[in-house]
């Protein structure tokens, strides 16, 4: 299982040295908000950027935004690595897929707990390999610290089923407890906020998890 821990969850006034306990994970999870597409606000593009230079660790960005495309460059210009849209934003999710390609980013589709997983697989069959996986929310998005969904697992062994090699993340309310639901469905990708940042000693966390 790779371990993503999501700075949301993170102290915001040392994140270099946040960065520095996680250096173990194999994912960063980065959620932007826009105070449209969710009801919250996080950070943006600068702060990424910045803590670029803090790790060596891919980073995993989330755009919890109503116009993904536009940012695009901002995300590549910021060392973003995989990054994430949602389905359901304003944007033409074609437009955005091929806009991350060209400018050499891993393109990921997210869904919210909502919405059919069906609604993406087209997505699936049109760029193959191409799209590098998909985010299913455990949680609404927004916010850190929210109870697991578990009905989203027969979401996850849908797209398992049906495409055995897609890389299946899971966002929202993962930790000791609810990471072997996560294993069982066929999880490929667990992000954690607060079971990471906020134990004792992160590395120990993640490795537990994993
Ligand atoms: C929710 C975010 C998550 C969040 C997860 O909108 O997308 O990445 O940080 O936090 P936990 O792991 O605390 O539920
Ligand atoms: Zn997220």
């Amino acid at each position: 299982m790779y371990i993503a821990p999501s700075v949301l969850a993170a102290d915001f006034a040392n994140l270099h040295n946040e960065m520095k306990r996680v250096g173990t994970a194999d994912y960063i999870h980065l959620d932007v908000m826009d105070g449209h597409f969710v009801p919250n606000i996080s950070f943006g593009f600068p702060v990424i950027k910045g803590i670029r230079k803090s790790t060596e660790v891919p980073f995993d960005v989330h755009l919890m935004i109503s116009h993904p495309l536009q940012y695009l460059d901002n995300c590549k210009d910021a060392g973003a690595d995989v990054v994430s849209f949602h389905v359901e934003c304003d944007d033409d999710a074609n437009e955005v897929i091929d806009r991350m390609i060209e400018l050499g980013l891993k393109p990921a589709v997210a869904v919210k707990p909502g919405t059919d997983i069906e609604s993406i697989f087209p997505f699936i069959e049109k760029y193959g390999e191409k799209l590098y996986m998909v985010l299913v929310m455990t949680v609404e998005p927004g916010f850190g610290g929210q109870k697991f969904m578990p009905d989203m697992m027969n979401k996850v062994k849908a797209l398992k089923a049906k495409y055995p090699e897609l890389l299946v993340e899971v966002d929202g309310g993962v930790n000791e407890e609810t990471i072997d639901t996560c294993r069982e469905a066929g999880v490929d990708i667990c992000v954690a906020g607060t079971a990471v940042f906020g134990a004792e000693d992160p590395a120990d966390a993640i490795a537990k998890l994993r």
